[in-house]
This record gives structure tokens, sequence and C-alpha cells, in this order.
């Protein structure tokens, strides 16, 4: 996948044309996987319009700049495997079979998480926690079929999507009650052996603060000891403008790089709105003045805030080409503003401005920067 392992497979005077016809074309590479090719790829996560011929100008973006894909909900076990026994797999093929189209690095998100689940799974037949027996049954089946549909197809599977709490203990989810302590060892153990080639990866959210990030390594190195394969982490990366500092993003990556492990930044965008939680408490009805107060740019992100924006991606950037040795992949959560989850979560219907591409598709000011950093 990377450049290097490209090139080497190319004539000398093939490589010599192609050097000058790119020299007296350009001399700056204009596209992100360009930019960073050789140090890691770059992704995008995809909703089913793009990869289902819904939204062609998103999908040329996506295949001008990107050569990772991860869908944003097609692969999880709701959609995936909605009924016992009933696996509807026609969406996540025709994923599958986008990124291997566009010779893309194809990412299986996710086998084993507590949320976007169906109730089922954890149930018996009278409504009550299923047993231990039956949860792992139903762990191991789902695993073995659907890495067994994708093998030698999904270069990366999250495994297991967010088992830690923010202090770095395992959270009391449906897995741990019905499973117990050891269910995160489990479904990395049903996923071993099943597709040699593929990379298996622990992904989680708030991997930069310290108390998260000891918990992660406790988790890798436990599942280390007990030999499971075990081949990195994704820190998704959902970020604010002032929120995680640079000192704790690189700590992370230096902590998980020392366990001898890929690094996949694996969700990435910047939330530019202002935070809800301080102002609404458990129980408070949207007004709407509340609303516009939340939603300070519905027409456009002033140039200052876009400034402060590019500087943020340009010093993730940096990081991440600092330990680039280590970084598999660097994904953004979406392709451009248009589409991100943040127009509707914490709070429905703003305007928010995470990535690297506006609403028209078009580069904004972070993207330069994030190409200058690629330069520097
Ligand atoms: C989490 C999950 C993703 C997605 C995002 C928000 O980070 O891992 O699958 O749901 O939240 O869209």
């Amino acid at each position: 996948m990377k450049a290097d392992r490209f090139f080497h497979r190319q004539s000398l005077p093939a490589i010599l044309i192609f050097s000058m016809l790119i020299f007296n074309s350009c001399t700056k590479e204009t596209t992100l996987k360009e930019a960073y090719a050789g140090e890691f790829v770059v992704g995008a996560a995809l909703n089913t319009r793009t990869f289902a011929g819904n939204d062609t100008a998103s999908s040329e973006l996506v295949q001008k700049h990107f050569n990772s894909i991860t869908s944003t909900n097609d692969l999880k076990w709701e959609r995936i495997h909605p009924k016992p026994g009933e696996y509807t797999f026609e969406r996540a093929d025709m994923f599958v079979n986008y990124g291997e189209e566009h010779n893309m690095h194809v990412v299986g998100h996710v086998l084993i998480w507590h949320s976007q689940t169906p109730s089922w799974v954890f149930l018996d037949e009278n409504g009550d926690t299923a047993s231990r027996e039956v949860m792992l049954e139903r762990m191991k089946d789902h695993i073995e079929t659907v890495m067994t549909r994708y093998r030698g197809r999904i270069h990366t599977w999250d495994v297991v999507n967010e088992a830690l709490a923010d202090d770095g203990s395992l959270r009391e989810n449906n897995w741990y009650k019905a499973i117990g302590d050891d269910w995160v060892e489990k479904a990395f153990e049903f996923a071993q052996g099943i597709d040699p080639e593929v990379s298996l990866i622990y992904n989680d959210y708030s991997l930069a603060n310290p108390a998260k990030r000891d918990g992660a390594v406790r988790l890798i190195q436990s599942l280390q000891e007990k030999g499971l394969k075990v081949d990195g982490i994704g820190m998704q990366g959902h970020y604010h403008l002032d929120n995680p500092s640079l000192e704790n993003l690189e700590a992370s990556i230096v902590a998980f790089s020392d366990l001898g492990i890929e690094v996949h930044i694996t969700e990435l965008d910047v939330n530019v709105l202002p935070s809800p939680w301080n102002y609404i408490g458990a129980n408070v009805e949207m007004t709407h003045e509340l609303h516009e107060e939340l939603n300070p740019y519905p027409d456009s992100l002033p140039a200052e805030v876009q400034d402060e924006l590019a500087v943020r991606y340009a010093g993730f950037f940096r990081i991440f080409r600092e330990h680039h040795e280590h970084i598999e992949r660097v994904t953004f959560w979406g392709e451009s503003d248009r589409s991100s989850w943040l127009n509707n979560w914490p709070v429905r219907g703003r305007t928010n401005y995470p990535l690297l591409f506006d609403r028209e598709l078009q580069p904004k000011p972070a993207f330069d920067a994030v190409m200058k950093v690629a330069g520097e």
C-alpha cells in the first residue's frame, strides 16, 4: 500500500520518464494521498450514498484525495445482522466492492461494540440478560461469519470498539455484564487466524487523556500477554479546537508505539461549535434562543475560526509526520462538512465545519495547512 513499495515494482526508465513529466507539469503534490504517500494512508469514512453511486461529487472527491475507506454505519451489527441467523450483506458488499474497484485500503468498522447492536443480541428468550455461554456463541458466530465473508478484501478490522470508561477501567456495558472481564480477550480470540493478512485493532475515543491512555495500554498488554494477535490501536480522534493538547496526543502515540503496535487515527474531525453540555442540564428542552447560541455560524465560518482550525490541523499532522513510522493510517470521519455527523450531534440541525473540505466540497484553509505540513 505505501508508495515506496509501489515504486520498487516499477522499471527504472519508467520512473525517469514519470519523474520528468511530474517535474515539468508541477513540482508540488496536489492531493492528500499523494502528499502523505510513503508515510501513511489517508482515509475517509463514507455514508452509503457515496459508495452506492448516489453522490457522485463526493465520490469523486474521495477517489481524488483518499486511499482508504471506512463505512460509517453499514458494517455495524444492526445493519449486517439484524435478526438471529439473518445476515444482510448488500450494503457492506457494495462498500467493499467500491474499495476494491478504486484500489483502496478497506477498513471494517466494527465487529463488536455495545452500541448500534440490536437488543436481541444481549437477551435470552425470557427477555433477561443472556448467559455467558450464549453471548460467547453469538459473538463467535458474528465474528467468524463476517470476517470470513470479507477475507482478503478487508485489510483492517476494528475488532472491538469503546470497551473502556474514561478512567481507563472496563466500561460496564452489555458485553461486560454478560461475559465478564475477559470479553475483549474473547473477541480477539475469535478473530484470530480467520484472515492471516488482516490487521486486528482495538478502537476507542479520548485516548489522548492520560487515564484512558493508561487503561488502553493495560488492555493491549493483557491481550499480548495471552499471546493474542493485536496489530494496532485506533485512536478515534473526535477532537475540539482546544482539546486534547498536542502534548497529550503525542504522548499517547508514543505510549502505543512502545507496545510494538501500529497506531491508526480512525475518526478524525474537529468540532468548532460550542459544547451544549455546559448549557443543558439532564432534562432541559432546547429553546430557539439556546439553539441559536449553540449554532453561531449558520451561514459561514468566520475567517479567524477558519484560521484556528487550520492551525489545529497543522499541529496534528506535524505530530503524525513526526511519528509516521508507527502510524499506518489517518482517517477522517467523513469526506466533507456537508455530510459530517457533527451537524446533528450532540444537537440536531447545527452547521458545523469539522473537516478539510467545505459543503461545496472545496478545500478549506485547513486543507492548505495540512498540505503545507507534508512539504515541510
Ligand atoms: C463513534 C463510532 C463511530 C461513529 C461515531 C460518530 O466514534 O465509533 O462508528 O458512530 O462515533 O458518528
